[in-house]
């Protein structure tokens, strides 16, 4: 089995004083929740999620040698300046820091260099859309594409999961957002190659039924959240029903590699609407207790069982950590719930806003 010490590198064989990458990576909806975790960002359960293909960050990271001959401290602290949209951005800082600092092991060379993070959301930014997943893994493949110059010989396999692997450390669903369209995060005995160390492609057949798959996600809250996925995961130790809810999500993973097989959907539509529910039921249950949904979330959830219920169309909903729904369904009813959620769900949107997206591929290299 893979382990973590795997990944710290001996020496480099080659050597660069500056450049520069920019790679883009996607936001990722879960299906199976990843909700409460043991020290280096461990999952306390595995989850599975769908890649997005339109809601991105695109970042670029600039780096140069530092010249060691102006102070001989220079090498002590990392060294860095964070754009966001091209203008300096203090307030992610710390955030930076803290992630350099968990990596510093797997990637020795990183106070060697002073780096430009200059980063950008296709999806607007206090549209309550998580940036970290996306943020994290496309900062973490542009470290990679350093550490490839320093070590020409790492194979694509070795990449791709220490790329998933430093993205976890900056976030946890960030390691589900380098590769597509099914991603695994977190050991389950029926899946080979699956990992609590990072994320891996879904590695059995998908039925077309759940190729193509849409995902509208209907910006209800665009507020700041009162609690914060971190304190959320947090509040999983102690809870009265964790243990319960950890075996469940192997069970309800387990149900979803058979449903990805036959491409039932009544099936996969109970999975994963029973997933978002837990998730917040945990919320509700936790001490202390804490609501991210808001009246309007629960209007759109009724509206969707209701017109699922009367078209028979197979369109359901999730949930993350916020009061936004992912309306998810497949292409071929496409133009069908988009009428849907013209007619009946935009008014339950803060300012009519809603975003189109669908599975995509993973990470680019631009
Ligand atoms: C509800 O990955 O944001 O979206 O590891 O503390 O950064 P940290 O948490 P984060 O948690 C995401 C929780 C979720 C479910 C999921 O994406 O699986």
């Amino acid at each position: 089995m893979i382990s973590a010490t795997d990944f710290i590198p001996s020496q480099y064989t080659h050597s660069i004083e500056e450049g520069n990458f920019q790679w883009s990576a996607p936001s990722n909806i879960a299906l199976v929740k990843y909700w409460g975790k043991k020290d280096n960002q461990i999952p306390a359960n595995p989850s599975v999620s769908f890649t997005l293909n339109n809601c991105k960050t695109i970042t670029k990271l600039a780096f140069a040698k530092k010249n060691t001959s102006t102070a001989l401290n220079i090498k002590d602290d990392f060294s860095f300046d964070l754009l966001f949209e091209g203008q300096s951005k203090e307030d992610f800082k710390p955030k930076i820091q803290k992630f350099l600092e968990r990596i510093e092991i797997y990637l020795p060379f990183l106070k060697d260099y002073h780096f430009t993070i200059d980063t950008e959301n296709t999806f607007p930014h206090s549209s309550g859309i998580a940036s970290s997943a996306s943020g994290m893994a496309a900062l973490a493949m542009n470290l990679m594409s350093l550490e490839k110059v320093l070590n020409p010989e790492m194979t694509d396999e070795y990449f791709y999961q220490k790329a998933s692997l430093l993205a976890r450390l900056g976030s946890g669903s960030a390691c589900r957002s380098v590769k597509g369209q099914v991603v695994v995060w977190g050991n389950h005995a029926n899946i080979s190659g699956s990992s609590d160390l990072f994320g891996v492609e879904f590695p059995n057949a998908v039925h077309a039924n759940l190729k193509n798959f849409q995902d509208t996600i209907l910006l209800v809250d665009k507020g700041e959240k009162q609690v914060s996925s971190t304190v959320g995961h947090d509040l999983m130790h102690n809870h009265p029903f964790a243990e319960r809810r950890f075996a469940q999500a192997h069970e309800n993973l387990d149900q979803l590699i058979s449903i990805f097989e036959s491409g039932n959907l009544d099936e996969f539509i109970k999975i994963v609407e029973s997933e978002a529910l837990t998730l917040h039921a945990m919320m509700m249950t936790s001490m202390p207790y804490f609501i991210l949904m808001k009246p309007n979330t629960l209007e759109i959830i009724n509206a969707i069982w209701k017109f699922r219920n009367k078209t028979k169309i197979p369109v359901c909903f999730t949930l993350d950590a916020g009061a936004n729904v992912h309306v998810l369904y497949p292409e071929n009813v496409a133009e069908k719930v988009l009428q849907f959620i013209k007619n009946e769900l935009v008014g339950y949107c803060q300012n009519g806003q809603y975003i189109c997206d669908e599975i995509g591929n993973g990470a680019v290299l631009i």
